[in-house]
């Protein structure tokens, strides 16, 4: 920029509207870097009232301008002539272009249109690249949210279904290594831990006498019970960002011998995911007091999953398994 304007040196201040500040963001052709320390209230020296007025100054000689607060930091550079020109864009004030030239230039009105056109660009450019850094910003202030929500229905759910504390979220860990193994992507993970989270909302159709009953179920209260992987799905379709996430509370009751429910997938017809997390589910909940039976002791519960492996569980998946607990 300092070439198209055969200027010494520019600078960019930017208004900080929280601030209401003026602050370096950008320069080229001082001999110092003293200049990025330029740091001025709206109102403050020669810079700070140009862009409180919007008014764009012209100064012969800054040497001989007592106003000119920064000059210690301009020591040195021998600047004489100083345009200030104020970048508004859509009415608001987004900055400062200052121009510094060492030796006297006559007063140009072409190269003053120029500098005008230049100033207007760059004031857009800027709220532009504001626009999308804002947008960025709320966007993932959104996902933030969502995740919160979603972490707090799943602390709901398990207190419901009367788990042990912290059921879900020693299952969704346990999953996420399981995965990370398994060669997931890292942006399927994200998907992974929502669909652990939200395993078993399905379970809200279930009423509490039988998802509370001490006893074994009837035939009649298993179909009940059988209906929560497909109430999950029904409940998550159709929400946009939930949809990749389905994988797990649809088919984590799904066995490699196709024996499971609700469609009865067989071996790799089951999502991967969903493999995975049935191994983490079953341990984490054999281990675990339920309102139907005390806990497993974890030998008891460890001979299981291997003797289910190829059966319940992709043997992959359970050698995963147990290649994890030998990391712990
Ligand atoms: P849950 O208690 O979280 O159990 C999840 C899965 O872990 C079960 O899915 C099963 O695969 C495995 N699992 C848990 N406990 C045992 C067990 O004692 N023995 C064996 N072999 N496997 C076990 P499943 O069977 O599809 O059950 C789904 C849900 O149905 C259970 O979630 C639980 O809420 C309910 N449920 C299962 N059995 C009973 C029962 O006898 N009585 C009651 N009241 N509810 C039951
Ligand atoms: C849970 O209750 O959180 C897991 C049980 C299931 O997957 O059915
Ligand atoms: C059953 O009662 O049929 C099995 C218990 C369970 O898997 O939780
Ligand atoms: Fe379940
Ligand atoms: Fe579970």
């Amino acid at each position: 920029m300092a070439d198209q304007l055969e200027a010494d040196a520019v600078c960019i201040l930017l208004f900080n509207p929280h601030m209401l500040t003026l602050e370096f963001a950008a320069g080229s052709g001082f001999h110092t870097g003293a200049i990025q320390n330029s740091r001025l209230h709206l109102g403050e020296g020669i810079a700070g009232y140009a862009a409180l007025k919007r008014e764009l100054i012209v100064i012969p000689d800054i040497r001989e301008e007592k106003e000119f607060v920064r000059a210690d930091l301009l020591a040195g550079e021998n600047f004489t002539g100083y345009w200030g020109v104020p970048l508004v864009a859509k009415g608001e004030v987004k900055g400062l272009l200052e121009v510094f030239h060492r030796n006297h230039r006559d007063e140009d009105p072409a190269w003053m249109d120029f500098l005008k056109t230049l100033a207007g660009q760059s004031a857009i450019a800027i709220d532009n690249a504001q626009l999308f850094e804002d947008l960025k910003r709320s966007h993932t202030e959104l996902v933030l949210a969502y995740d919160d929500t979603i972490e707090g229905w799943s602390r709901a759910m398990d207190l419901r279904d009367r788990e042990t504390e912290g059921h879900t979220r020693r299952v969704t860990e346990m999953t996420l290594n399981l995965a990370r193994l398994a060669d997931i992507s890292t942006e399927r993970l994200i998907h992974v831990k929502r669909g652990a989270l939200l395993h078993d909302i399905g379970k809200l159709g279930v009423p509490d006498s039988i998802l509370h009953k001490p006893g074994a179920l009837t035939d009649d209260e298993w179909k009940i019970m059988h209906r929560h992987p497909q109430l999950a799905y029904d409940m998550l379709s159709p929400i946009a960002y939930l949809k990749p996430a389905l994988d797990i509370p649809y088919c984590h009751h799904e066995k490699w011998d196709g024996t499971g429910y609700p469609r009865g997938l067989k071996g790799e017809e089951i999502p991967l995911e969903a493999r995975l997390f049935a191994v983490a589910d079953v341990w984490d909940a054999l281990t675990s007091d339920r309102p139907y039976r005390a806990a497993w002791s974890q030998e008891k519960a460890l001979e299981y999953i291997k003797e289910q492996s190829g059966r319940h569980f992709d043997p992959q998946a359970v050698e995963l398994f147990f290649g994890l607990r030998e990391c712990l």
